[in-house]
């Protein structure tokens, strides 16, 4: 049999574990050929393919990013876009599919499935907002990456009394902001789920001077003030619609200074989060997602994706992995503010 396999999206720590886990079991345990499919959805679309097996999968364990490549094309938004994928795939004698990627990657995934591609999906994001799994890969190294930093800042802020504002990435879910905030020991976490109170987060930044520390303020990129008390710059849309954010952290510690007149720095982490290494976390998930859709394939289990349910890998439908986004729970951001100010 011979299958394909793509990642798409924004690039996350596991994904070329992946690739790995799927080639090589694939290979050894059931006699699959591979073909790599370029930059996501783009490379089905425009025949753009490379070799794929046991040779160019080699000590690619402990890599960042994808040997595939990635970008966020939408097939849909483009003229007779599955049927130049169904064609394309039939021209290498694909009989199956392997997507790994997140909400629009795999929504794609779920899309074209319902027309009869056989796909197998796998949930990557460092965001952790796909539903159906407990978490994606990717989302342990962006959340130790973003501490270690945390841990720094505390340092520094201390030093000069100042106010230091630590934008996370995060479109819709604060995941990454809860988790790393919670763990590097954060004054204030604000998450998009919440639209947040600016008078709230200064008068939690003065008691926090008041007791001699340096506030340390974890924001989400998606994170919004309640209307009217901060206004956001807005950036492009993609092939998916989403717009282009960042810009929350300036702008909170300009307001933040301008109310306090406190100093305040603002630190974007930004794509910091999504490079380099994995995680030992992430790459055992990673591993076991890739060993598992690679079963899944062979068992012909398509319209399906690969989870994690407490410890064991599960398979759920695609449509339940990408219905509905997975954000933070009201009593989970509740829990944490006993610590906030
Ligand atoms: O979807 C993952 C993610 O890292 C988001 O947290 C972030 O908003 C977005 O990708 C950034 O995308 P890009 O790298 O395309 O700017």
């Amino acid at each position: 049999m011979r299958v394909g396999v793509l990642t798409g999206g924004g690039d996350c720590p596991g994904l070329n574990a992946v690739i790995r886990a799927v080639v090589r079991k694939g290979v050894a345990e059931y006699g699959m050929e591979f073909l790599g499919f370029c930059d996501g959805w783009r490379g089905p679309l425009e025949d753009d393919v490379t070799e794929l097996g046991i040779a160019q999968v080699r000590g690619i364990l402990p890599r960042g990013g994808t040997i595939l490549g990635s970008s966020r094309t939408n097939p849909f938004a483009v003229e007779d876009g599955v049927e130049k994928i169904k064609h394309n795939l039939a021209s290498h004698g694909c009989e199956a599919l392997v997507a790994i990627g997140g909400e629009d990657t795999l929504g794609v995934a779920t899309q074209l499935a319902d027309l009869g591609v056989n796909v197998v999906g796998v949930p990557k994001t460092i965001d952790n907002d796909l539903s159906g799994t407990d978490f994606t890969f990717g989302f342990d190294t962006a959340v130790n990456i973003a501490m270690e930093a945390i841990d720094r800042l505390h340092t520094t802020a201390e030093s000069h009394h100042r106010v230091l504002v630590v934008e996370v990435m995060g479109r819709h879910a604060g995941w990454i902001a809860l988790h790393c905030g919670l763990a590097g020991g954060a004054n204030i976490i604000l998450i998009p789920e919440r639209p947040f109170d600016l008078e709230k987060v200064c008068a939690q930044v003065e008691s926090r001077f008041a007791t001699r520390y340096s506030p340390i303020i974890v924001v989400a990129e998606g994170a919004v003030p309640k209307e009217g008390t901060l206004s956001l710059v807005e950036g492009e849309p993609d092939a998916f619609g989403h717009v282009r954010l960042g810009g929350i952290g300036e702008a909170l510690a300009k307001a933040i200074e301008d109310r306090t007149g406190k100093e305040a720095r603002a630190v974007t982490l930004g794509h910091v989060q999504r490079g380099g290494t994995p995680t030992a976390f992430d790459r055992w998930l990673a591993t076991r997602f890739g060993l598992h859709a690679a079963q899944a394939v062979h068992e012909q289990a398509f319209g399906s994706m690969v989870a994690l349910r407490g410890t064991e890998i599960v398979r759920v439908p695609l449509s339940e992995g990408t219905g509905e986004l997975k954000t933070v729970r009201p009593e989970l951001y509740e829990e944490a503010e006993v610590l906030f100010g």
